[in-house]
């Protein structure tokens, strides 16, 4: 009988458990715009659809189960169809902006140290180019990085990762290819994994094999291309440790044949292609990205009317990295002329320590504006659903939409959400809410 009675009372107690977590949650009222909303969630916005956003005034955001169940204007609130909203906490926006927590669907920020002393050298007049050539740059990067236990590797990179929630991230793709051979890249591939399993951001990993040639294989970049497609990729793709792959198509680097022979290695494998394009040349890296079905192609500062017109009618995203063409004083990709085109735009922080040493996706908006010319909606299009198109997760993030997980952040009281991109060097994220927890 005992034992009995204690059965039921655990289920009893169980049952109120669930009944308090399913149906309790939290709710943003009085937010002065609730940014990038919609009834019908597309899976990217495309030219003069950019300079669109949705807002609500005067509204309120209301989060079950780490998903955003409702929103609308605070007027609606008080409709007997809302009392049935299960409130467990709520949080008062009022004077402030509630956004969708930014995309970043580019990133190497899984490095080891720094480069700083590069940095010197680029003042001093070196391009990228010279100090690939003298065994800097990413070669640097691999050195560092293979000296460097996997455990500490870790503790380096969740720096980072705290870092850029920190400052409004709520989704980053983060890529290989500071090991350039198997047992490094599985190194970095791993620690990637870490952060997925252990971080509230979401994470997609890119297998970046093809970042530079190893200097082995300095005389014999085919040997090395081999290499990635024989053993590299089997073994990544065996232990599920890639969700899609990369080649850095360009000038002293990779062709764009090499370029679709990984790329179709790749998807033999289920991966599909992200690729850097066009950042030190017009390498042809548009057009074999889009050959391979890539889901996005990445950097274009050199993109011309040919690359544009190609680019027309894809599933490829072309994604600007305004925080690299900026450190590096390379010309400005088009954006405008893309989004005249009726193209659409990503825009990502490509934070790295070679030319991008930062995650800030809101100086990334920044950037957009004040370098690419793009107006305050254009740049939040690009940096939330278009950068969530490329990572393949447009469809649960990137905007505020019933039934996608509540990654969002509240800002402090500011004027208008202009004044986000406007006021780039203020921190101006106050709260951040990811699968609808507040971090
Ligand atoms: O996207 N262009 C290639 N890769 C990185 C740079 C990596 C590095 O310099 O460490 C980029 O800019
Ligand atoms: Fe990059």
């Amino acid at each position: 009988m005992e034992i009995i009675d204690t059965f039921f009372n655990n289920c009893y107690l169980r049952l109120c458990f669930l009944l308090l977590n399913t149906n309790m949650g939290l709710l943003i009222s009085n937010i002065r715009g609730l940014i990038q909303v919609e009834d019908d969630p597309r899976d990217m916005v495309c030219g003069k659809d950019m300079a669109q956003l949705n807002i609500i005034s005067d509204a309120y955001l209301f989060i079950e189960n780490g998903i955003i169940a409702d929103f609308g204007a605070m007027s609606d609130l008080n409709k007997p169809d809302k009392s049935r909203l299960k409130i467990k906490e709520e949080i008062n926006a009022s004077g402030k902006f509630v956004f969708p927590s930014f995309c970043d669907s580019h990133t190497h920020l899984v490095f080891a140290g720094s480069r700083e002393t590069e940095f010197t050298d680029k003042i001093k007049g070196l391009s990228y180019e010279d100090i690939a050539k003298r065994g800097g740059g990413i070669l640097n990067s691999a050195k560092k990085l293979h000296d460097t236990s996997e455990n500490e590797l870790f503790e380096q990179s969740i720096v980072r990762i705290n870092e850029i929630i920190r400052m409004g991230t709520g989704a980053v793709e983060i890529k290989s290819g500071y090991g350039l051979n198997l047992q490094d890249e599985l190194k970095m591939l791993r620690v990637i994994r870490r952060i997925k399993e252990i971080s509230p951001v979401e994470v997609k990993a890119t297998f970046l094999g093809a970042h530079a040639v190893p200097e082995i294989y300095k005389n014999n970049r085919k040997e090395y291309v081999d290499l990635i497609i024989s053993e590299m990729i089997p073994v990544i793709a065996s232990e599920q440790l890639a969700d899609y792959i990369d080649v850095f198509c360009d000038y002293g680097f990779f062709t764009p044949e090499d370029t679709g022979r990984i790329l179709m290695a790749g998807i033999k494998y289920g991966l599909t292609g992200k690729i850097h394009a066009n950042e030190l040349e017009y390498s042809g890296g548009v057009q074999a990205g889009i050959k391979y079905n890539a889901l996005s192609v990445d950097h274009l500062e050199r993109t011309g009317d040919a690359e544009i017109e190609i680019l027309k009618g894809t599933g490829t995203m072309p994604t600007l990295l305004p925080g690299s063409a900026f450190f590096l004083g390379l010309p400005d990709p088009p954006a405008r002329k893309m989004i005249e085109a009726g193209l659409p735009v990503a825009l990502a922080s490509d934070y790295n320590p070679g030319s991008s040493p930062s995650g800030n996706m809101k100086l990334v908006m920044s950037l957009g504006c004040i370098r690419l010319k793009m107006l305050p909606e254009e740049v939040i299009n690009a940096v939330t659903i278009n950068s969530a198109y490329a990572m393949g997760l447009s469809e649960t993030h990137g905007s505020i939409a019933r039934g996608k997980v509540a990654n969002v952040f509240i800002t402090m009281e500011i004027p208008s959400y202009e004044f986000m991109p406007y006021a780039f060097g203020s921190n101006l994220i106050e709260t951040v809410i990811l699968k609808g927890k507040i971090v």
